[in-house]
């Protein structure tokens, strides 16, 4: 079986690495060899043995009857989108890392590759290395999906975990993410939580069955999480993540990325450092959490490795076609419940906030001395947005699960 690589960047090197490296049991889990016959990349590559495969045409491989699987780590919308809407059209399964286009096409690019029989997979898309979209689709099926919520995004877990753990601010730590590779130089669809929306917006449309646009969901990043919210959450015993979650309640679907405090016992506050975990809940099932590298060469080459095997071994017939372009409408996240941690500008404002939110649970630390901060009992947002309207100047409001 012949494959193209689209993209020799970070995960495209992983990729043709990850075929060298596991070469015989890839082939035998494949049922046939596996052969990287063309690299597409606009750059030259003089001193690597990749050079023999590299082409600068797309067509070579769009043209080429012999290669019968596109792997498409390139990144970003176009010429993502052209390329993989040609390449199945021609018959040719595609196995992608790209979570935008996934996001934006994944649908359309589904139902294109039924009508050709062959497979747009899209394992690595999501969690890196952690088997989520398999397991999504083929596995939690006697379930009715009620609830996900997931680390999503490594670098600014990585961010939050040593803000946690190093008591530095988030300036600090995103300077030494940077210098350690982990968060880019532009580090906006990391820490304003975009990257994380995409990923929330696939694993909704996968659990649910129909098209949730990314645009819909509610995104806030972690920009604003200081050094003081950190020690607050302490003294709630708890954490603060960037949390993607969606929920299906009766007809309501909702879906939001936002920092959240969970409390220090729940499993996705043990999640560290650059890794990820996806918490799910099923009607029938409970809980169960995958959990894993979410990021990096290998992991995510891993992932859509394992694409590749399954598209050879599935040749001549379509095993996903997981949601449809019919759009979710989301409902208003104003209607979701959850509690609110709230630092008010002012101290001694106590007696305001119980007249306002009746029981609370009241917290300090001794270097805020000019505010009142507070935990909320549960309730929907537009509730919580009404009565703090009345209360003044917040400083900062993360929401609640405790
Ligand atoms: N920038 C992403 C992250 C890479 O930090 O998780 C994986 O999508």
């Amino acid at each position: 079986m012949n494959i193209a690589v689209l993209g020799y960047g970070t995960v495209g090197s992983g990729v043709v690495e990850v075929l060298n490296t596991n070469q015989d049991s890839i082939n035998k889990r494949a049922g046939q060899d596996v052969n990287v016959k063309y690299v597409l990349d606009l750059r030259d590559f003089e001193q690597d043995p990749i050079q023999e495969k590299i082409v600068h045409d797309y067509d070579i491989i769009l043209n080429d009857d012999e290669i019968e699987v596109v792997v498409e780590v390139m990144g970003g919308v176009e010429p993502a989108h052209t390329f993989v809407k040609g390449a199945l059209e021609k018959g040719k399964s595609v196995c992608t890392s790209n979570k935008e286009l996934v996001a934006r096409h994944g649908a359309e690019l589904m139902e294109i590759a039924s009508e050709n029989n062959v497979n747009f997979l899209f394992e690595a898309s999501v969690g890196g290395g952690i088997p989520i979209i398999r397991p999504l689709h083929n596995c939690l099926t006697a379930d009715e999906i009620t609830d996900i919520k997931g680390i999503l995004n490594g670098t600014t877990n990585y961010i939050l975990s040593k803000m946690s753990h190093e008591g530095l601010d988030f300036d600090t730590v995103l300077k030494d993410a940077q210098d350690k590779g982990y968060a880019e130089r532009n580090p906006e669809a990391d820490v304003e939580g975009y990257d994380a929306c995409r990923k929330i917006a696939i694993l909704s449309s996968l659990a649910y069955g129909k098209q949730v646009d990314f645009e819909d969901v509610l995104t806030e990043g972690i920009t604003k999480i200081t050094k003081s919210d950190i020690a607050y959450a302490k003294k709630l015993k708890a954490g603060i993540k960037l949390i993607g979650m969606s929920k299906k309640l009766g007809h309501d679907v909702y879906a939001m990325v936002a920092p959240m405090l969970l409390p220090e016992s729940h499993p996705l506050v043990g999640v560290n450092d650059v890794f990820n975990a996806i918490f799910v809940k099923g009607n029938v099932l409970g809980d169960v959490m995958f959990y894993g590298q979410g990021a990096g060469k290998l992991p995510t080459a891993s992932a859509v490795v394992s694409d590749v095997v399954d598209a050879v071994k599935n040749k001549g017939s379509n095993i996903m076609a997981s949601w449809k372009s019919e759009k979710r409408v989301l409902s208003d996240v104003k209607k979701s419940e959850q509690q609110y941690f709230v630092r008010l500008k002012g101290a001694g404002r106590e007696e305001a906030v119980k007249k306002t939110f009746g029981e609370v649970t009241f917290v300090s630390i001794s270097d805020e001395k000019d505010e009142t901060a507070f935990l909320t009992g549960t309730m929907p947002e537009k509730e919580y947005d009404e009565k703090i309207a009345g209360l003044g100047e917040v400083v900062n409001m993360i929401r609640a699960e405790l």
